[in-house]
């Protein structure tokens, strides 16, 4: 069985206090190797360095939220992929709705993001997701085929060996609305069948995940979906209490299933 994924996202949050309240008692509350869970928590550029430092010889892992498309040059506010890849960040956010939506971002844009991520050995969090008038199986499909073809079309066969796909239905990011759960089983199970189907993978090296409002008392009956790989929890991580408590519900839930 693959190893759940729990991300934590603090999108524009944070500050040197809020790594020694929260990061610092999650690094030291658990043994995350014994829970069988891998946790990724990504921060603002500015803090991913103070919270390596704070996590060393701990089982959390540091991501980043974005990256730029270029390695070095004349772009004034980017951070690259060398800067990261200097500083030792594995994982790196790419193409969160926020992203698309108050930058711009487009699939093709997101695609040359996922390249160099890969091209440094990196791991990609790719989020996709519909909004809410698309919220028919359908039209689901075809917006998360389109999210996903640019990058396959760039990298080809074997784009998405170890990666990780992350399906937020953007109403849901932020609402304290999820889907049922046969909607997000149904469309992550679409998801993965999809890009195994035009990949030439093996199927673990490839994760899905779910996010939009998860939360302490919704996890437990998302993380029965037994075909997802795990979740993405933005708002929710940002509370000390609450995490633990996502924390721990998730792995007995993890342990339930193996
Ligand atoms: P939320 O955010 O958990 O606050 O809905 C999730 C996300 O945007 O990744």
């Amino acid at each position: 069985m693959q190893e759940k994924i729990i991300i934590a996202n603090w999108k524009l949050n944070g500050s040197m206090t809020l790594l020694h309240n929260l990061l610092k008692p999650i690094a030291n509350f658990v043994n995350l190797n014994e829970l069988h869970l891998k946790l990724i928590i990504a921060l603002p550029f500015i803090y991913l360095y103070p919270a390596l430092n704070i996590v060393m010889n701990k089982n959390v892992i540091i991501g980043a939220q974005d990256v730029d498309i270029h390695s070095y040059g004349a772009f004034t506010g980017e951070t690259s992929i060398n800067m990261l890849n200097d500083i030792h960040v594995q994982y790196v956010i790419i193409g969160h709705s926020e992203r698309r939506l108050y930058h711009r971002e487009s699939n093709d844009l997101i695609a040359k993001k996922f390249k160099i991520v890969k091209k440094f050995g990196l791991t990609p969090i790719l989020c996709i997701g519909e909004s809410e008038n698309d919220s028919n199986l359908l039209k689901i499909e075809k917006i998360c085929q389109s999210q996903i073809n640019p990058i396959i079309d760039l990298l080809g066969k074997k784009a998405f060996n170890n990666s990780i796909i992350a399906y937020e239905p953007i109403w849901a990011i932020g609402s304290g609305r999820i889907p049922s759960l046969n909607y997000i089983k149904n469309t992550c199970d679409l998801i993965k069948n999809y890009v195994l189907k035009r990949q030439n993978i093996d199927e673990k090296s490839l994760s899905v995940q779910y996010g939009g409002s998860v939360d302490e008392n919704n996890v437990r009956e998302i993380c029965q979906i037994s075909s997802i790989n795990g979740v993405l929890v933005g708002s929710a991580s940002l509370f000390l209490s609450r995490f633990l408590k996502i924390l721990s519900i998730v792995s007995m839930e993890n342990e339930k299933l193996r």
